[in-house]
Formats: structure tokens, C-alpha cells, sequence
């Protein structure tokens, strides 16, 4: 029998054990031991407690063991989203952001000045001074909101805390990258993965004092809201915070035109091992102000700018087998298995074939050598074959024409391309496991339920255990079951039930791209939360009668064509997505989509343009419309309030049909005059 005093001994080592971890955990938010080893530390100590009475009455037990806090930082609504970028990788990709650009603001010529700034590998933060003073400090969050960070941002030394200037706008938002610099990470490198993470975990700390003991810094790269808006260039912009004390990149400069853009890019890329702070690319945004408010965004990143990535590092290896995956979709991909290779840091042992005739043009077969890519964050490609390592005895690869699930699969004619699909795809949906699974890890993604813990892998587990088997099951898992596989206690399992219930509360539109209907992206499920408004109204596509309907008035929205318009009758058609989606409306809780009344001169004003204009692109013209209240649609119907005819080609059958229909024909001139007006 252990004699008291090694009980008592045992039992404190446990407490401070607990309170090690705690610590690890909620205040610095870098766990040493994996959730059930937490949990079992906690059912240890309390069994003891249970056992030998005397170790309660210490009372050393009480305030420890607490529930975690669920929010660490207070949680604040930015004043203007902070965006992402869209990527560049080559000289095309730049040539096509320029013609984009070049299209939409309808310029005949190339020479748009753009500004360009190293790409910093850290983390974003806005900072945001009213009159001159530090009031708040965010980390970027989600984008829309963020996460109060404000005392430790606050001991970063050289963010200034007070502009000393005289002219400063009443407001302005300073958007920067924070970091670690590579001489100071290395002395830190036995803790975190690489500097990035370092300056993160830095920012995350709970207490602000962890976060002086790290030292970080920071570039500013940008600006939300500024009130009143003073600058006219992005260039003019970080010269002058530069003048009231910000830290700006030396590096950046003034481009114009292609050219520019690749020496700049070959330039900074020669000198990037030799700076003091790890940079992943160039920014290049147009420098100026006006031409970035009239290119505006697109859902998550603005017009404006792009990321030029440097060149994706590549490594060789060799194909140990080709097997086939199955999408949400349907869509089947031959991915290659291959033997592991780091590829800039990450070791990679699957790269991607893309589709059958990618496989038959580059001739990839089972046991060739081959070059891998890995660019950015998208899974590693084959860039090519080596032949003359080729066994003489090697075969093509045969394409399977049978999904995974046995069933045919097809190459489906498109038509808005008017060609055969290069994909296959099985069009089992649901009856077909594959697919079936991959919905529910769409389903649960970021970008639709957003069920934070319940990612990919966690998906395939609980589907191979049977625990979820379609999208409602998410809503009524078995957590007893759960408890008892490794990786999960207590604690993890109150996350994923607090993550499971806050994903019920869901927008309209989130929930529509979440059924995974194909076709029906982000965007497009916008465009049609806009339309239907409340789940009630959605729900009316259940029937067939109602569906005919709607899907001719569908035709009348700008964005959604015929595609979409076949994709939804196809998805609705089938009785099992009928079920599935009328299983998760009971269960969710979809709010009704939210109209803003954007004031404006077209305030509820309905749009159509046909032909093309003299001062601006169809784009811009939609955009302006819809920045002014007015709502544009794609086809001439009687809820049409104006037919605006640019000078260049028009449709003539519209104006007249609009003509009958007593709308409103306005000239580009008339219009141009409403703009002004
Ligand atoms: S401009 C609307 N400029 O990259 C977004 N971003 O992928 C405008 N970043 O969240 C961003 N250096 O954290 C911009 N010179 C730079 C940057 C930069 C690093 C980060 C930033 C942003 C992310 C976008």
C-alpha cells in the first residue's frame, strides 16, 4: 500500500502537471500533449480524489480544471474587409492580369502603372488610428471580422502608437504583414516550424507580455477605410506613412508593362535568400487609387492586385502506382502515388495527373521517372517524364471507364464550350459512396457549414466507422462511440459539439453552395439567395411544377445561364438530393437573405446593357449599376426598368422587344449623362 505522503506527492506532481498544460493550452495556444492525454490527466485526478478523500480537503484541485474559454481575443468587425490575392505563377498568368484589367477599364493601351512590393510571409494585421491615436489592433480572422490583438501588437516598438503629424485623416486603418526576421528565428527554431508560425503563435499569445519576449516587427503594405481619403497613389500612400514613422519595404518600386514585370520578378527572386525576412512573391497592384475604386473586388480579392508567386520549387522522383479519386462531382482523377520527396519543405508522396487525356498526352505511366511541382498551397503536379529512364517493359496506362464504385462512368458534352468534358465523371451522386463522402467533406468546409474540427481526415474516419453516412448524421453523432477512439476526449469532443451547433446558424446563400449543387459556386449562390430570398421560396424547387417556373425566371438573372440553369433541374430531379437537402432544412437554422438597400441613383432600379461602350467595359457598367442600388439582369422581361444600348453592336431583337414592353431605352450618351448627373 503507498503510504500517504507518496499519494500527496503523486497528486501535486499531477496538479502541476494540469496547470503546465493549461497554460500551454489556453494561454499560449501551443499544446504539448494531445487532447486525450489531457483528458486522461484530468480523469486521473479526479479518480484519485475520489479514492483518498484527504486530497480534496488541500483544495489544490479547485479553480484549475475550468472549461476552456471559447473566444481567446474579443471578436471586432472590420471597417472594411481584408481581402486575399488572387496568385500569378508565369509570364501568362501576368499577361492575362493585365488584359483584365486593360478589358474592364476599357484601356486601349497597355502602359497602366502598377506599383510592386515584396510579397511578405507573415501575418496580416490592421492597425486603425482615430485622430492619430492607436485605438484598435486586429488580426485579419475571417476577413470580416477579426480578432483583437491590440496590447500585443502594441509591443511591437516600432509600430508607431501616435501619429505625429499635423495632416492626418480623422481615421485611417494601416494595413501591414507582421514577422520574425530570419537572424531572430533562429535562435527559436527548436520551437516552431518556421518564422511564419513563430510570429503567429507571437501575435496569438494570451498574455501581451509573451508576445514582447518575441521579437517581432512588421512592413505596412496598405490601407482600409481612410476618412477623409487624402491619397491619390498606393506609391504616395507608403511614402507618406513612411514620413509619420511606419516601416515600409525598401524594395518596392514603380512598373510598367511586362517586361518591367519579369526583371522585377527575376531580380528580387536572385536576392530573396540574402534578405533579412522570408518573402514568397511580388505584389503588384495598380498604383492608382481611382483606377484601384473603379476595378474594385470580386468576392474574395480585389481587381486591383495580384500575387506573383516565385517559381514553384520541383523535385524528381518515381511512380509507384496511378490510382483514381473520386470528386464531389463525380469527377474521377487519376492521381500518381510516388516515392516521398521534400518538395520546399514538405515531403510529398501523391501529385496530381489531372485527367485522361493529360495522362495520354504527357504518356505518364506506372514506374517512370518523373518531375513534380509543388506551387503555392495547390497539391503538386507532374511538369514531365523522363523517358530515358524508361523500362523497356512499361505500359500505357489504361484509363478505367468504371468509377470506384463501379458504376460507368462518362464524358459529359458541354455546353458552353461546345466539347466534350476532358473529365470523367460517375453521376451516381449520393448512390455512389466515393462521391457521397466527398459532398459531406464539402459540406462541412470552410466556405459552406464551415465545422471547424471536422476536416477531411475526420470525415473519412467517422464515414469509415459508419458514424456519418449522409449530411444530416453530422447533426447526430454518436459521441459516446466518439469517446472511445483515440485522439478523442472530452475536451475535443465539447469543441466539435460547439463547432456542430454553431454551423446550424446558417445564411441563405452559404447554405445553397453547401448542397454542392454543380455549377453553383460562391458567386452564383449569391446571385441566387438574391433571387429566392428565404428557404421557403428555395424550397419550392422540390416541385416539379414550381421548378419549371422558377427555372424560366432563373434565365432572367445575370450570371446564371443555361448551365446552371440544367445543373439545377438535374440536382432537384434526383429524389435522394430532394431528401437530403429537406433533411438539413429541418435541422439548420437558414436565415433569410438580407437585401442591403445600397442607395444610389439606381437604388431598386433593374439594369439590362446590350452592345458594347466607348468609355467602359459591360463589366464596369454592371458594377457601377450595382455599386448604385440597381440590379442587373441578363434578360429583357416586363420587371426590366432600363435597356442601356451601347453604340457598339447591339442586339437589335432586344431593343425591340424592350420597345414593346414600354421599358425604358437608354443610349450610351444618356447614359453617361445619368453617371455624371
Ligand atoms: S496587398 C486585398 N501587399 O498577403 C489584399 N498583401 O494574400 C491586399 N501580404 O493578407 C493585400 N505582403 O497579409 C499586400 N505587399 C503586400 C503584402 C501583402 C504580404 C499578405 C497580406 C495579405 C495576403 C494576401
Amino acid at each position: 500500500m503507498d503510504s500517504k505522503k507518496k499519494i500527496t506527492e503523486n497528486y501535486k506532481k499531477k496538479i502541476e502537471s494540469l496547470k503546465k498544460h493549461n497554460s500551454l493550452y489556453f494561454d499560449k495556444d501551443k499544446p504539448e500533449i494531445t487532447d486525450s492525454e489531457y483528458d486522461t490527466l484530468k480523469k486521473e485526478i479526479n479518480a484519485t480524489e475520489k479514492k483518498y478523500n484527504f486530497l480534496k480537503k488541500l483544495n489544490l484541485n479547485k479553480n484549475i480544471i475550468g472549461s476552456p474559454p471559447s473566444n481567446k481575443f474579443k471578436k471586432i468587425n472590420h471597417l472594411k474587409p481584408m481581402l486575399s490575392l488572387s496568385n500569378a505563377f508565369d509570364k501568362k498568368d501576368m499577361l492575362d492580369f493585365l488584359k483584365k484589367i486593360n478589358n474592364f477599364l476599357n484601356l486601349k493601351d497597355n502602359d497602366i502603372e502598377l506599383y510592386c512590393e515584396p510579397k511578405i510571409d507573415g501575418i496580416s494585421a490592421t492597425l486603425i488610428y482615430e485622430k492619430g491615436i492607436l485605438t484598435k489592433g486586429l488580426s485579419r480572422g475571417d476577413g470580416v471580422v477579426g480578432e483583437d490583438i491590440l496590447e500585443n501588437l502594441k509591443t511591437i516598438s516600432n509600430i508607431p502608437q501616435k501619429i505625429q503629424s499635423k495632416n492626418i485623416p480623422n481615421l485611417i486603418e494601416i494595413r501591414c504583414e507582421v514577422f520574425i526576421s530570419k537572424k531572430n528565428f533562429s535562435s527559436m527554431k527548436a520551437s516552431f516550424a518556421n518564422p511564419r508560425n513563430a510570429a503567429g503563435g507571437s501575435l496569438r499569445q494570451k498574455n501581451p507580455k509573451e508576445t514582447a519576449k518575441i521579437p517581432l516587427t512588421y512592413f505596412a503594405y496598405g490601407f482600409g477605410a481612410i476618412e477623409p481619403m487624402t491619397f491619390s497613389k498606393q506609391s504616395e500612400f507608403l511614402k507618406k506613412i513612411n514620413e509619420w514613422g511606419f516601416n515600409i519595404n525598401e524594395l518596392s518600386k514603380n512598373i510598367n508593362g511586362i517586361e518591367e514585370i519579369e526583371n522585377q520578378h527575376k531580380k528580387i527572386n536572385d536576392l530573396r535568400s540574402s534578405l533579412d525576412y522570408d518573402i514568397d512573391g511580388l505584389v503588384f497592384k495598380v498604383n492608382d487609387l481611382n483606377l484601384q475604386k473603379r476595378l474594385g473586388n470580386t468576392s474574395n480579392s480585389p481587381r486591383w492586385a495580384t500575387a506573383y508567386k516565385f517559381s514553384a520549387e520541383k523535385a524528381v522522383t518515381k511512380i509507384k502506382d496511378i490510382i483514381i479519386q473520386v470528386g464531389r462531382t463525380g469527377a474521377i482523377t487519376p492521381v500518381a502515388k510516388v516515392e516521398p520527396v521534400t518538395v520546399g519543405g514538405v515531403v510529398v508522396s501523391n501529385a496530381t495527373l489531372h485527367n485522361e487525356d493529360e495522362i495520354l498526352r504527357k504518356d505518364i505511366r506506372v514506374g517512370d521517372t518523373i518531375q513534380i511541382q509543388r506551387a503555392g498551397d495547390v497539391i503538386p503536379q507532374v511538369v514531365s517524364v523522363d523517358i530515358s529512364k524508361r523500362n523497356n517493359k512499361s505500359k500505357s496506362f489504361m484509363f478505367p471507364t468504371k468509377c470506384l464504385c463501379g458504376a460507368e462512368t462518362k464524358k459529359e458534352f458541354s455546353k458552353s464550350t461546345k466539347k466534350l468534358d476532358a473529365v470523367r465523371r460517375c453521376l451516381k451522386g449520393y448512390e455512389c459512396k466515393f462521391t457521397a463522402k466527398e459532398k459531406l467533406k464539402h459540406i462541412v468546409s470552410k466556405e459552406a457549414l464551415n465545422v471547424e474540427g471536422l476536416g477531411k481526415k475526420v470525415i473519412d474516419q467517422f464515414w469509415d466507422l459508419k458514424l456519418i453516412n449522409e449530411p444530416s448524421d453530422i447533426f447526430n453523432l454518436n459521441y459516446e462511440k466518439i469517446n472511445k477512439l483515440d485522439g478523442w476526449g472530452n475536451l475535443s469532443i465539447k469543441n466539435l459539439k460547439n463547432a456542430i451547433d454553431r454551423s446550424k446558424k446558417i445564411n441563405l446563400d452559404k447554405f445553397i453552395y453547401s448542397i454542392g449543387i454543380r455549377h453553383i459556386g460562391q458567386e452564383n449562390a449569391k446571385i441566387l439567395a438574391q433571387f429566392f430570398i428565404s428557404i421557403k421560396e428555395f424550397s419550392k424547387l422540390f416541385n416539379l411544377n414550381y421548378r419549371k417556373t422558377i427555372l424560366k425566371n432563373l434565365v432572367d438573372l445575370d450570371g446564371i445561364g443555361e448551365t446552371q440553369i440544367d445543373s439545377i433541374n438535374s440536382f432537384f430531379s434526383n429524389k435522394i438530393n430532394i431528401k437530403i437537402t429537406q433533411d438539413l432544412i429541418k435541422t439548420l437554422n437558414i436565415e433569410d437573405h438580407i437585401i442591403k438597400l445600397v442607395g444610389g441613383k439606381f437604388s431598386n432600379k433593374k439594369i439590362m446593357f446590350t452592345g458594347g461602350f466607348q468609355n467602359m467595359s459591360r463589366s464596369e457598367a454592371k458594377s457601377i449599376a450595382e455599386n448604385n442600388g440597381g440590379k442587373v439582369l441578363g434578360s429583357i422581361s416586363k420587371k426590366l426598368d432600363y435597356l442601356v444600348v451601347g453604340d457598339s453592336k447591339p442586339t437589335k431583337k432586344k431593343i425591340d422587344q424592350a420597345k414593346i414592353l414600354n421599358i425604358k431605352v437608354i443610349s450610351e450618351s444618356d447614359w453617361n449623362k445619368m453617371l455624371n448627373s
